[in-house]
């Protein structure tokens, strides 16, 4: 038997491959790679999947506007992808493009099964098309005549079609979801998709084109194109081998333990997808998160606007690590999340530097001060202070895993600085200026030093996950070497640190930013 608790398989989107992309882009993937990373800290074995969705007639449009064939444009746009991955250090295992054989094969032989089965069954279909969105929708379903999800105008439609038929696989849907409360998170975005789609009747979906070419052909009528989102959503199967001669990764990772998804796609995979997957008979992903969206004070990302920020934009001044954080960190739960240049440099300003890197510069300097640098052991005997320090510190790493099991990151990240916060509290209750004063708070003096190494090496285990220089820096700078106590095992234990050596002198890993040059410096970088 499997142990299918000791892997995790994580999906993003696969992206449109239609322009440059900005920091709420980079989200959905950022946060991806920070769920894996904190999976694999705890010794599970992990494969994330990401990817680009190449078909459609918008592609199609963007290359010939380029001057270059649709698959020029989409490889160019794949290279362009992974270069900004490795940039954000996001480690994926395998990249997949919709355009590659292996997943194309793939896709046609299950749009033969569906209709074998008689889940799609040919007819006509009339309805309002948006084409930047690759999406019909029905005349109630525009927003003042223009398309619902971005605003822009519609054109009627008709043209002979594949249909999938959803109807029948409604109720079992909706069962499913009853019994499976891990399966949507958060759970309010499960609701929506009753009120809004499933209860008012849920339409068969048409999932061929005539209309373009630049997609997969229907093998048995080969001026059909199959429909984008059909397409589309059998990748996180077809980068596993699903239907092919090898079905190593198939077996090894499928289901997904979690897919992650932007709100405005949550329709798509919170309900054709597991309905897919119902009518190939496989299971259904354990979890699929819906995030919400980054947005500017003036709305929505847009170039026109002019207030468009890139992830390269802030690495290279502001470095990696930060940029994550700040992504991560401002994305609530059940609203989207704001970026402003204020916020960014607050964040930079009172959570990196001020509590996270003076945390670091204090203690090094007081190890050297009072102890030539060598942290002093752990006594056993931990006074009242240090217990109710212990307690507090072992209680937040409970928290911090119950937000993260949930996937609410921004308050997994609230629970790690409420830790930085309260060992920076430690220093003020505990005085060591003071203790050191006296040779009979000696022993005092040195529980406080060994706590307050032991805490930083527990908080470096906790942001590693989102921000590994920063940890690797705080390991590197109080002396732990060993991998062994870098990792989850021991996260919780008090005795470990034996033969540990600050570094001679303190580097700060975050330094201070002047508040107005740099807002300014990013409004007009947003301008440009
Ligand atoms: N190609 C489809 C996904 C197909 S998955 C089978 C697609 N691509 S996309 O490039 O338009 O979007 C990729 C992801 O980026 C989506 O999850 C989307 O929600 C997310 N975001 C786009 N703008 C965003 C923000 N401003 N903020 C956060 N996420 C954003 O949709």
């Amino acid at each position: 038997m499997r142990d299918l608790n000791n892997k995790f398989y994580v999906t993003t989107p696969i992206y449109y491959p239609s322009g440059k992309f900005h920091i709420g882009t980079a989200y959905t993937t950022v946060l991806a790679d920070s769920i894996k990373r904190y999976h694999k800290l705890k010794g599970e074995d992990t494969y994330m999947l990401t990817g680009t969705d190449e078909h459609g007639q918008k592609i199609q449009e963007v290359a010939q506007k380029n001057g270059e064939t649709p698959k020029e444009y989409v490889d160019k746009m794949a290279a362009a992808a992974k270069e900004l991955w490795t940039k954000m250090d996001i480690k994926y295992d395998d990249f997949i493009q919709t355009t590659e054989i292996r997943h194309e094969k793939i896709v046609q032989k299950i749009f033969d099964r569906f209709m074998e089965q008689g889940d799609i069954y040919k007819g006509e279909y009339e309805g309002w098309y948006c084409v930047p969105c690759e999406t019909y929708f029905t005349e109630t379903q525009l927003v003042d005549g223009k398309c619902p999800d971005c605003g822009r105008e519609v054109k009627l439609m008709k043209e002979e079609s594949y249909f999938f038929n959803m109807k029948k696989y409604t109720d079992r849907l909706l069962k499913y979801y009853d019994e499976h409360p891990e399966f949507v998170k958060p759970d309010y975005r499960k609701n929506e998709m009753i009120n809004n789609f499933i209860k008012p009747g849920l339409e068969d979906l048409c999932v061929t084109r005539t209309s373009f070419d630049w997609g997969i052909k229907v093998l048995k009528d080969p001026k059909h194109v199959i429909y984008v989102w059909l397409d589309a959503l059998t990748n996180y199967i077809t980068a596993l081998g699903y239907l092919s001669d090898d079905y190593t990764l198939f077996k090894k990772y499928w289901p997904a333990d979690l897919q992650i998804v932007g709100k405005d796609i949550a329709r798509f995979h919170l309900i054709y997808w597991p309905i897919f997957l119902m009518a190939l008979d496989l299971p259904l992903p354990k979890t699929i998160l819906v995030h919400n969206w980054i947005m500017m004070k003036d709305g929505k990302m847009s170039k026109s606007k002019g207030n468009v920020i890139y992830p390269e934009t802030l690495i290279e001044r502001y470095g990696l690590d930060a940029t994550r954080y700040f992504l991560l960190r401002e994305m609530p739960v059940s609203q989207d999340g704001l970026f402003t240049p204020e916020a960014f440099i607050e964040r930079y300003n009172f959570d990196l530097c001020n509590d996270l890197s003076n945390l670091l510069n204090r203690t090094v300097s007081m190890v050297n001060k009072y102890f030539e640098g060598n942290v002093p052991k752990y006594n056993g005997h931990p006074n009242e202070v240090d217990k109710q320090f212990e307690e507090f510190t072992i209680g937040q790493i409970d928290k911090f895993e119950e937000k993260l099991n949930e996937y609410e990151i921004a308050n997994a990240l609230q629970e790690i600085w409420n830790l930085i916060s309260r060992t920076n509290k430690y220093i003020d209750e505990t005085m060591p200026w003071a203790l050191a004063k006296e040779d009979e708070n000696k022993e005092k003096l040195e529980s406080c030093m060994y706590h307050l190494i032991e805490n930083l090496r527990k908080i470096a285990i906790l942001i590693k996950p989102f921000m590994n220089d920063t940890a690797e820096n705080i390991f590197r700078q109080i002396g732990i070497k060993e991998n062994a106590l870098k990792t989850w095992n021991n996260i919780k234990d008090y005795n470990k640190l034996e033969n540990i050596k600050v570094i001679e002198k303190g580097e700060p890993i975050f330094m201070r930013l002047n508040v107005e040059e740099e807002v300014e410096y990013l409004k007009n970088i947003m301008k440009k």
